[in-house]
């Protein structure tokens, strides 16, 4: 127009800058609160959003933009077309069916990976060099679904993991012990979900292990019974289905977490699900969480940690497990 045409003297032509973009696919309640967290605490202002529900994918495109006022700049797209998601630095996987009470993660496992078939290929084409991370239950198969689909070396393939249950675990020390969840130290590996492995061994406060204080903690013999606090860890996504439908808001801050990390390169220790052959005595093709090291090209490192032999016997239970459900799944 002759205003726009008298407001500006154009000096280049500006053409995409894909920057820090992020890429989430699933528009539901973990898409969006990993989303907001993202946007609202500065991990990246560049996100493109895929679903095949079209009204609640641009509904929630356009509420998002209306807050870009009250957010550092950021660019919000949305389409059911992948190459909306061209160039993205990291794709997010939230898409999919959810339990419904009473339901387990693994009741999900043939409902997912077919949607992944449709998904990941679209992703890979888009944005050949991204790290993917997977947050679609059951996590841990569906990143190794991921791995096999994606043809993409096993460093920029994550699972959500048990960041969450860590977190979980976190809070819940932090609130029997009065300190701050950022200055408990412990580690939930394994399995996310109903197999998850606590490492009592390391859980420590300033370098004060809870393992020195009490020589039974964690396990039955325990007559202070802290292993109740992690059999409370695993029934919480139970709970907080049933009382609100479905959880959010700690996956969501969870995802943005490690997005983070992969983005600004930083090297930091997240439990998150890798493929784990050949650590810890594990012989199966599989993926389960252990602390790994996030860099920008992914999970640069795995640290080992020391495990008692109970904590070895529950770990590979789980990837006895997870090998015998991913034999059944058709591709
Ligand atoms: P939701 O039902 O709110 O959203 C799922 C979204 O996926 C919907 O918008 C749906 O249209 C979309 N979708 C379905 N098929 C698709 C396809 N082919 N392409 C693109 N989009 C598609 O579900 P919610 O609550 O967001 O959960 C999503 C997944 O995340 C579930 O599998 C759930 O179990 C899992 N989850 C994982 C957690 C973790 O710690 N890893 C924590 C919480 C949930
Ligand atoms: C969780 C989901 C359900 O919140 O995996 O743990």
């Amino acid at each position: 127009t002759v205003t726009i045409k008298r407001l500006f003297q154009p000096i280049y032509q500006k053409t995409e800058h894909t920057g820090n973009k992020v890429t989430v696919v699933g528009v539901g309640q973990v898409g969006m609160a990993a989303v907001f967290s993202m946007l609202t605490q500065g991990v990246t202002n560049n996100i493109a959003l895929v679903d095949v529900m079209e009204d609640k994918l641009r509904g929630e495109m356009m509420d998002l933009q209306h807050g870009a006022a009250f957010m550092k700049s950021c660019k919000i797209q949305a389409s059911k077309d992948y190459s909306i998601s061209a160039g993205s630095k990291i794709c997010v996987v939230t898409a999919g069916v959810r339990q419904r009470e009473g339901e387990s993660r693994l009741d999900l496992v043939q409902r997912n990976t077919d949607i992944l078939k449709i998904i990941i290929p679209q992703l890979v084409k888009y944005s050949p060099d991204a790290v993917f991370i997977i947050a679609s239950n059951p996590v841990d198969i569906l990143t190794y679904v991921t791995w096999r689909i994606s043809g993409l070396p096993k460093h920029r393939v994550i699972g959500s993991g048990t960041n969450l249950d860590s977190a979980r675990f976190r809070y819940l020390l932090s609130e029997k012990l009065g300190i701050a969840p950022t200055s408990c130290h412990g580690y939930i590996i394994g399995e996310h979900g109903d197999t998850s492995v606590p490492i009592w061994s390391g859980v420590n406060i300033a370098g004060v292990r809870l393992s020195d204080l009490n020589s039974k903690i964690g396990s039955e013999e325990d007559s202070e019974q802290w292993r109740q606090m992690h059999e409370k860890v695993v029934k919480s996504a139970y709970e907080v289905i049933k009382l609100k439908g479905y959880t959010s808001w700690a996956i969501g801050l969870s995802l943005s977490q490690l997005v983070w990390a992969i983005l600004s390169d930083a090297s930091s220790v997240h439990p998150v699900s890798t493929y784990i052959k050949g650590m810890h005595g594990i012989e199966q093709d599989v993926f389960l969480s252990l602390p790994c090291a996030l860099g920008h090209r992914g999970i640069s490192d795995v640290i080992l940690q020391t495990l008692t032999d109970k904590e070895l016997t529950q770990l590979r239970k789980s990837a006895k497990l997870m090998a015998q459900i991913q034999a059944g799944i058709k591709f």
